[in-house]
């Protein structure tokens, strides 16, 4: 009958016996598709993977060190990180456009793989987190390509790679089964859906480092907030976004000129349709209170009170 531990048994013999002596590449964002099938496919052949971890600098804040930790340095994975910020911080600069950012973060960073594959001898596998919804959905993509979703069928064509795709029979609900039984932390398997554009979708129109700055810690103020009142789980996502807007406050006796932040939390089954999160007042105003207090250049928190339709979850 199927279990977890014989999915894993019969997974792993699956393959040794595709990949025999050769290697595997892998793409690892620290997101829970591309952490699972890398930790289920080192099961399988331990050194004969290599994983590539660009760190495009608009990640989340410690989620670059939290991916490390737990994959170089709990699994002892082979894990390449490319510390890739100033090249796509140039890339980006002077681009205000959402399709157009999303393009550049995109090709950038199928560059940046591409560049550190080359550098790597005798890889014959790529392996991917195809899920089973993502192959059923691809079928009738209109809705997503309302904008491009970068991490879908992205791989270079020059590269000739055969695909390993060991979770495309699996639901999300089952592949967060697959990693909690292989040893993924929590922090991961439950992550909240975090897209491949990361914070540079989040910062609305032209980012700036000080701008990526804002939304990092603020994110982080908001995440740590949700988490203590126990929210976590219930809510889909939540995250803030920095609009280009400034505003009039007053901080202490000084009057102040400086951003508002906005706080974007919904609740969904799938992410296509969703509606804003009830979050208690209570614990709006902590987060409000601290977002002030805590993050430089803030002097105002908005919160999006707008369901999906008519808006996105994303702001870009
Ligand atoms: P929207 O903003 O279109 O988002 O309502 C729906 C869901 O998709 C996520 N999203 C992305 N995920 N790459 C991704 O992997 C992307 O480019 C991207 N854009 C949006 C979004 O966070 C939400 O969960």
């Amino acid at each position: 009958d199927w279990t977890m531990a014989n999915f894993i048994d019969m997974e792993v013999e699956k393959i040794r016996e595709q990949v025999g002596d050769r290697n595997v590449l892998c793409a690892l964002s620290g997101g829970v598709d591309s952490s699972v099938v890398a930790a289920l496919i080192h099961k399988a052949i331990g050194d004969q993977l290599t994983c590539i971890f660009v760190d495009h600098g608009l990640l989340r804040k410690n989620e670059a060190d939290t991916v490390m930790e737990t994959f170089r340095d709990q699994f002892h994975m082979n894990i390449i990180k490319v510390d890739a910020q100033y090249r796509f911080l140039n890339k980006l600069k002077g681009v205000s456009d959402p399709e157009q950012k999303r393009k550049i973060i995109g090709n950038e960073f199928i560059y940046v793989f591409d560049d550190e594959a080359a550098k790597l001898e005798n890889m014959d596998f790529l392996a991917q987190g195809t899920l089973y919804t993502d192959i059923v959905e691809s079928g009738t993509e209109t809705a997503q390509t309302i904008k491009s979703h970068h991490n879908v069928g992205g791989l270079p064509e020059e590269m000739e790679f055969q695909l390993i795709e060991p979770l495309n029979t699996l639901f999300k609900d089952e592949v967060r089964a697959l990693g909690t039984e292989l040893g993924v932390p929590d922090e991961i398997v439950w992550r909240q859906p975090f897209p491949g554009p990361g914070l540079g979708i989040r910062v609305l129109g032209e980012i700036t480092p000080e701008k990526v700055e804002i939304v990092r810690e603020s994110d982080a103020i908001l995440r740590e907030e949700i988490k203590k009142a126990g929210l976590d789980r219930d809510i889909w996502q939540y995250f803030t976004v920095l609009p280009d807007i400034r505003s009039v406050g007053v901080m202490g006796d000084a009057r102040t000129y400086d951003y508002a932040i906005g706080i974007r939390a919904v609740t969904s089954i799938d992410g296509m349709t969703s509606d804003w999160a009830r979050i208690p007042w209570d614990v709006l105003e902590k987060i409000s209170v601290r977002l002030v207090n805590e993050v430089d250049h803030i002097n105002r928190v908005l919160y999006d009170v707008t369901s999906k339709p008519p808006a996105t979850i994303e702001w870009e």
